[in-house]
């Protein structure tokens, strides 16, 4: 979960060099005080109290080495793509290459905490057949239509592929078995998974398989989170082990309710079933259903947004052809709507 470190110095763990020289410029520009550790044995401290920590990437495997606590807003700076996707996953680090990523270091040291890494927004249906999954795809390719890069990922192994939803079952690419060999050392995976309209798609492949691992999850989320701007999760209702570990990845659950008594009564299961501790409720809404107001107040959780009912997905769905593409005005704008609020800040 996120968490605000308090205000602290710079801790950058470089040795002298090109690496160090361009972190402590840009420390200097952002009138920050840095605190240069090389001996690692006195590292642990430091690595507790600082607002951010740059870690150079040839000292990355070093620094895994010690099993530090973790911590939000630590960063594997440097040249050497190979070590930044080998040690960002260890150290739930982001990765800033250099030079191109110089200008982000000064972003990333304004900011003074991990705000500028991407949301991971679980999508969960509180009844089945709700619309969980298509909102999940709605939100990532309206994401990508902005130029803001999404990622959308399958953890529901018995929902039939969310790539038939946007109509990739035929575009190449790794889909989770081949995934499953996934633990920590990924560089950006984009350039390996289908990408429709925009979207890194991570799916199921069809004809059942193992079950989907959670390590290899874990490791592909985080790596989707330091390379788009947003990770939409579909867990899924069948609550195995890897939906579970989707829940728990994610910093955000959005829980899709259908307004109806019944549609309340299953979500208050699903809440109590994963263990949810604090969704936001989308309200899915019908002709003579229940208001949102009382839906929240059934629930006792707030209201995010409300989706409309609309007919033509369904036939979209079908023909696979991708829901921010298949539906109408009055979905689009919704689904749009709650995408800014999921976008603006990370729940707390
Ligand atoms: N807002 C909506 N209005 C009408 N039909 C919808 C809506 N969202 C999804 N559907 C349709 O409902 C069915 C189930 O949707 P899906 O997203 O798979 O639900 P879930 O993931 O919650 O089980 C699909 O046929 C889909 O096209
Ligand atoms: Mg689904």
């Amino acid at each position: 979960m996120a968490q605000l470190s308090a205000p602290g110095p710079v801790l950058v763990v470089a040795e002298p060099g090109d690496t160090q020289d361009v972190i402590l410029s840009a420390v200097t520009a952002q009138e920050l005080d840095a605190e240069v550790v090389t001996d690692l044995e006195h590292l642990g401290d430091h690595w507790r109290r600082a607002a951010t920590v740059l870690v150079a990437d040839q000292m990355a495997e070093r620094v895994a080495a010690w099993a530090l606590p973790h911590r939000e807003a630590v960063f594997v700076v440097g040249p050497a793509p190979e070590l930044l996707s080998a040690w960002s996953a260890p150290l739930s680090a982001r990765v800033i290459p250099l030079p191109e990523g110089a200008v982000w270091l000064g972003a990333v040291l304004g900011e003074g905490d991990s705000r500028c890494r991407a949301p991971v927004v679980a999508v969960i249906g509180g009844s089945g057949g709700v619309g969980a999954s298509t909102l999940a795809a709605a939100l990532a390719q309206l994401s990508a239509v902005d130029g803001r890069a999404a990622a959308l990922v399958d953890a529901d192994l018995l929902g039939g592929g969310i790539d038939l939803l946007l109509g990739a079952e035929g575009v190449e690419g790794w889909r989770w078995p081949r995934l499953n060999g996934a633990e920590g050392q990924l560089s950006d995976l984009r350039a390996y998974l289908p990408v429709v309209d925009g979207v890194t798609v991570v799916s199921m492949a069809r004809g059942g398989g193992p079950e989907l691992a959670r390590e290899p999850l874990a490791a592909i989320v985080n790596s989707l989170a330091n390379w788009h701007s947003l990770v939409v999760l579909d867990p899924g209702r069948a609550m195995l082990s890897a939906a579970r570990e989707a829940v728990r990845l994610s910093n955000r659950q959005l829980l899709v309710v259908s307004a109806g008594v019944r549609g309340v009564a299953a979500a208050r299961q699903t809440i109590s079933a994963y263990g949810l501790e604090q969704p936001e409720l989308v309200v899915r809404r019908a002709r003579g259903a229940l208001s949102s107001s009382l839906v929240a107040e059934a629930l006792g959780l707030p209201v995010l947004a409300e989706l409309p009912t609309e007919p033509s997905l369904v036939g979209a769905a079908e023909r696979g052809e991708p829901p921010a593409r298949g539906s109408r005005r009055g979905y689009r704008r919704a689904v749009a709507r709650l995408l800014e609020q999921v976008l603006s800040g990370v729940a707390q």
